[in-house]
Formats: structure tokens, sequence, C-alpha cells
């Protein structure tokens, strides 16, 4: 199966525009000084709203190879919705991906399954590709073992896709993110194959093939290749490890 991995960094709140500029600059030069192959493992960046436009500027200009997104929408596509951004503005912006559900957008801003679906409609509708995030946190692990919370929000968010829908699922265990306690390879291949299966049985076989699976929570340089070798994992969400730049170019430039 011939997936080209893909690795994320979610930057979360942290990088103001100009820092994003310097952060993508000297990730371009670090990645173009070890010659990444940017065709064998693609690489992308997620950084606040406010830095986008700065970015697709740059990203433009010195025609990088990262992609870049945002780390959330609006589920509505204009009006009155204060604080609210419209997909069609990111994909305005060259926006290719958007991240959806995180885990902080549903504990921190009460983001339940239907909402998480509604933002996945609506990203695919503007030419966006959703990064579906989705992932059980320890109590639930402990209630209902690891895939079911995750097959669960899964399901509710792809309903209503076409078969055709280009999406990116990320597994990120609750409690691996941000705790230094990643989930072992194994644990993050049995979900993403249960994972798999959803995709499968909502938008069929062929989707099932081409979508990639991504790990996240606690992905470090020192884990990174573990999740790597399993077949149903296709990359990796990363957090706090894809702000550093000569961490995040080793995590990109991982080892089989
Ligand atoms: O979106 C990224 C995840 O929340 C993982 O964060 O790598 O800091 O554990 P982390």
């Amino acid at each position: 199966v011939n997936r080209v991995p893909l690795l994320a960094g979610n930057w979360k709140m942290n990088l103001d525009h100009l820092q994003a500029i310097a952060f993508v600059q000297k990730l371009a030069w670090t990645l173009k000084d070890a010659s990444h192959d940017f065709d064998a493992a693609e690489v992308a960046v997620f950084p606040p709203f406010t830095d986008l436009r700065s970015v697709q500027t740059l990203v433009a200009a010195d025609k990088l190879s990262i992609a870049f997104g945002a780390q959330d929408l609006s589920m509505h596509d204009s009006g009155a919705y204060t604080g609210e951004i419209s997909g069609a503005f990111l994909a305005q912006l060259d926006c290719t991906y958007v991240i959806i559900g995180h885990s902080e957008r549903r504990t921190l801003h009460a983001e339940d399954d239907t909402v998480v679906a509604a933002k996945t409609a609506a990203a695919v509708k503007h030419g966006l590709v959703p990064v579906v995030c989705v992932g059980e946190t320890a109590e639930d692990l402990e209630k209902h073992g690891p895939s079911a919370v995750p097959v669960a929000q899964l399901r509710t968010a792809l309903e209503g896709l076409d078969a055709g829908a280009d999406i990116v699922v990320a597994y990120e265990p609750v409690w691996a993110i941000g705790s230094g306690q990643a989930a072992t390879p194994d644990q993050a291949e049995q979900v993403a194959a249960a994972l798999r299966d959803v995709v499968r049985e909502i938008l069929g076989d062929e989707a099932a093939t081409r979508t990639r699976i991504l790990y996240g929570g606690s992905v470090k340089s020192s884990n990174i290749a573990g999740f790597m070798r399993e077949p149903n994992v296709d990359g990796a969400l990363i957090g706090g490890a894809s702000l550093d730049v000569n961490e995040f170019s080793s995590i990109v430039r991982f080892q089989k």
C-alpha cells in the first residue's frame, strides 16, 4: 500500500506571526540541508490563525514544499458568528488541511461528535482536507478498552461524507497528549486498524486504502520510528516536539 506518510506539527497557541516566519524558514533550510524527500514524507505545520497569511506568503515566495493548515474552523460558511473562521477563508489562504475535533477543542470548548461531524463536512465542502482527531481518555480506556471510543467518534464524524472525500484521521489518546507517556506502537496500530475499518465501513474500500491515519501523543524523535513501522500508522500529529525546529526535523526524517 502506497500512502505517503504525513508528519504534522500542531503548534497549538504558540508562535506569533513573526516567530512563525522564522520557524518555517529555519525548518525549510534544515530539511533542505538534510536533502529531505518531501515526496517520501510530507511535512505540514498548523500555526494559529493569525500566522496563516504570513506562512502562506513565505511558502509561496520561497516555493517551499511545506504544507500548512489551521487548527479549527467554523461549521458555518459566513454570517453572524463572532470570532469564528470560515473554511472559505482558510481555502483562500491556501491551507491544505484543517485540524478538527482536537481533544483540547472537545474538552475546553465542549465540541461533541455532532459538532465535529459538521466541521468535517464544512472542511470538505471548502476543499480542505480535515484532519479528524479522535481518542479516548484514561477513564474511557479503563471502562471501554482501547478502540471503542475513537471508533464511535470517527463513525459520527464521517457520517454523510461522500466516498471520494479526502480526509486524514489522527488517533490521539488523550492520556498520551503532552504527558510524555506515548502509546506503544502496538497500541497505536491496534486502534489505527480499527479506525481504518470505520473508514472502510462508511467511505468504502478505496477510501480505506488511501486514507492516512496518524498517531499523536508525546511523539518525539526517539519514538517516531516505532510508530512508522506499523502498517496502519501513516504518520504523526506532533504537539510539543513540533515547536523545536531541530527536533521536528529529526521526527520528519524518521528512519523506519
Ligand atoms: O495535536 C497534537 C497532540 O495534541 C499531541 O501533543 O505531542 O505535545 O503530546 P504532544
